[in-house]
């Protein structure tokens, strides 16, 4: 596995990172970095989903974000949101599950997920804790298909200083999974490297399933 050292300096990185946590889609918190917004744009603009799977709800402004700009791509792509609790938001375009990213299994029994139309774009955005982040990479490993897309969020919350709060977090997780399993998924460098080698929040975390 390739370095998951992104290019941004703690002080680049420090006022980007405050920007996230207080940017807005209209109007609902939405905590992405600019970079990743628009290497999401490109994505799902090759990809052309048949479903988005997000995980990490939060306010619900991401589901907002994705399942406007599925409409605005001409597609009726559904949004399906999963949070340990629903946000205060609805929209016929977009399905709030509650649900545990550590047992993300039973979330996909209970609502059908496995049978969603592909391809998928799965966005992995909840408890970021290393654990976390493993449990989810051995669920979609199996209910993802060749083609689908995973941006596995936040591995840079190493060069935030919060490694070990998260217990190394979706870096260690990703390094782990692709040491035991190699073939899975492959780093979309493509979408990594868009703005320079892991100039992204999520460092060797957009994945393709082989
Ligand atoms: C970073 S926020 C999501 C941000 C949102 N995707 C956005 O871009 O605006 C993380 C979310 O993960 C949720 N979360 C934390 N632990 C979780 C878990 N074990 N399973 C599912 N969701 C969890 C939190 O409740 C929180 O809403």
């Amino acid at each position: 596995m390739r370095s998951f050292k992104t290019p941004f300096p703690e002080s680049v990185l420090q006022p980007i990172q405050r920007g996230v946590l207080s940017y807005k889609y209209k109007g609902v918190p939405c905590l992405k970095s600019p970079l990743d917004i628009c290497i999401y744009m490109k994505l799902l603009w090759d990809l052309k989903p048949g479903t988005i799977i997000e995980i990490g709800s939060k306010h619900g402004g991401s589901a907002l974000f994705f399942a406007d700009l599925m409409q605005s791509y001409g597609l009726g792509t559904h949004v399906y949101s999963i949070d340990l609790e629903r946000p205060d938001l609805t929209d016929p375009r977009i399905t709030f599950l509650e649900g545990d990213v550590n047992h993300l299994e039973d979330s996909f029994a209970a609502h059908g997920l496995s049978d969603c139309p592909r391809p998928w774009f799965v966005n992995e955005d909840s408890a970021h804790t290393y654990a976390g982040c493993l449990a989810a990479l051995r669920v979609l490993a199996r209910e993802m298909q060749t083609g689908d897309l995973l941006a596995m969020e936040d591995g840079n919350l190493v060069e935030l200083g919060l490694s070990e709060r998260y217990d190394g977090g979706p870096n260690r997780a990703i390094a782990e999974f692709f040491e035991a399993s190699p073939d899975v998924f492959e780093v979309a460098t493509e979408y990594c490297d868009m703005f320079g080698q892991n100039a992204t929040y999520n460092p060797n975390g957009y994945l393709r399933k082989t």
